[in-house]
């Protein structure tokens, strides 16, 4: 056994594929992208180092164990100052949650919480509001042509939703929304230098704008999530300073966490509901399959299609010889489409059991799961009860990424 060393004419490949991978093109269709991918093993050498994982079980094992961590801090700092790493942006990013590794990461999850039911029943009345509202300026303007259920419909909810959970003005949503945009590309697979600019610039006002809303915060402290981090983080924190930065990051992550994601996973199951009239025939019949038709568009496309983590010590993984330190990329997009975990994973499929990497697995495991399934769940039950038919324009655009699924427009019309 030893490290996979890949023929020169197998990386060409690989560079070859992600550069298909990457372009809008191949997001519109990445799926036969990954089965080239997964032709070269479950466990893969990645061109620019590292691995890329494309099998069900590799991913799901490392994601539930403690050999593998985040790509933390100090992970960073040894890749060396003329690396993405060491770009403000990715500085910073390395300091929120899901960059952070035990101890730290249990301290500061713990201090976060969760949406429990109580607070679930709480938004989910808003969210319903908001959705009658959308869905009513959607109808409005389908009565006078075509409309784009991305720029009305997915990209609105989620900011609703969050910025008013936490407390966040109206007038600055757009501003947000447009520098969550910027900012991820920190986190992209492969960022390019002016991508990475983009993020370093939308990063630097995101912090000032929540170090501003903490500190405007702590000066009329109330009953909302800011309020209540603050409250806690000043038992666990003696120094303000400090305690102040904790709460500004948990704010920021948890805006950057909710917006895009949410989007996709509203329009990807959108574009499904509507592509196959009967799908919505079957979803109106049988309202009760709204739970399961969700799930099943978080496994068929879900919005993040790559989790990174780092080997903890050396170690071997589905027979490839890993080092410390080295990067694992686990292709959670093609991983759903492993045919050793799913019978006939190219075909949606409402009967499925639960199960999938779309929230991540392990310590990371995504905390806003309750929220994103609540507003996909909402959307999609109002959109079989209260919209007429709808039909596609044009196929959909996707962003030029890899990690992060967009979709750039779902232009409809009625039926
Ligand atoms: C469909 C929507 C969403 C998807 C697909 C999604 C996906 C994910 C994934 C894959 C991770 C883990 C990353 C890793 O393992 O390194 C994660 C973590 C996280 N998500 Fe989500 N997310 C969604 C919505 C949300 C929402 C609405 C919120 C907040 C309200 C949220 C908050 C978080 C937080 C705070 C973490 C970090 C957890 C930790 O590291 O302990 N997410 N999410």
């Amino acid at each position: 056994m030893g490290s996979v060393t890949s023929p020169i004419s197998d990386r060409r490949a690989t560079v070859a594929l992600f550069s298909r991978l990457r372009t809008a093109q191949g997001q519109a269709d990445p799926f036969p992208l990954y089965a080239e991918l997964r032709s070269r093993g479950d466990v893969s050498p990645a061109p620019w180092g590292g691995f890329l994982v494309t099998g069900f079980g590799a991913c799901d094992q490392v994601l539930r164990s403690g050999t593998w961590l985040e790509p933390d801090t100090g992970w960073r700092e040894r890749q060396g100052e003329r690396t993405r790493w060491s770009a403000p942006s990715s500085r910073e990013i390395s300091r929120t949650l899901p960059a952070l590794n035990p101890p730290e990461h249990t301290r500061v999850r713990r201090a976060a919480g969760t949406f429990d039911r109580g607070t679930i029943e709480q938004i989910g009345s808003r969210v319903s509001r908001v959705v009658d509202g959308l869905l009513d300026s959607l109808m409005d303007q389908l009565h006078t042509g075509e409309a784009d259920f991305a720029a009305l419909v997915s990209e609105e909810l989620p900011i609703a939703t969050i910025g008013d959970w936490l407390g966040l003005p109206s007038a600055d949503w757009s501003r947000l929304r447009e520098l969550t945009h910027d900012q991820v590309f920190t986190q992209e697979l492969l960022p390019s230098a002016s991508q990475l600019a983009r993020s370093d610039v939308a990063m630097a006002e995101l912090r000032a704008y929540f170090l501003d809303l903490v500190a405007e915060r702590r000066t009329r402290l109330g009953d909302d999530p800011v309020s209540r981090w603050i409250r806690t983080w000043d038992e666990l924190e003696p120094d303000q300073d400090r305690a102040d930065e904790a709460v500004y990051f948990l704010a920021l992550f948890v805006l950057l966490a909710a917006l895009e994601t949410t989007s996709t996973l509203l329009s990807t199951m959108a574009l499904l509901l509507i592509e196959d009239p009967d799908r919505w025939s079957l979803l109106a019949e049988q309202p009760d399959l709204v739970p399961a038709f969700v799930e099943e568009s978080l496994r068929y496309d879900p919005p993040t299609h790559v989790i990174s983590r780092v080997a903890a010590q050396d170690c071997v993984l589905e027979g490839v010889e890993v080092r410390a330190d080295e990067m694992v990329h686990l292709m959670v997009g093609a991983a759903h489409q492993d045919p050793a975990r799913y019978r006939a994973p190219d075909r949606f499929d409402l009967s499925r059991g639960p199960g999938h990497l779309a929230f991540s697995g392990g310590i990371h495991y995504c905390l806003g799961a309750p929220l994103a399934r609540l507003e996909a769940q909402t959307l999609l039950s109002r959109m079989i009860t209260h919209l007429p038919r709808l039909t596609l324009v044009r196929r959909p655009s996707w962003a030029p990424r890899v990690a992060f699924r967009r979709l750039l427009n779902l232009d409809v019309a009625l039926a």
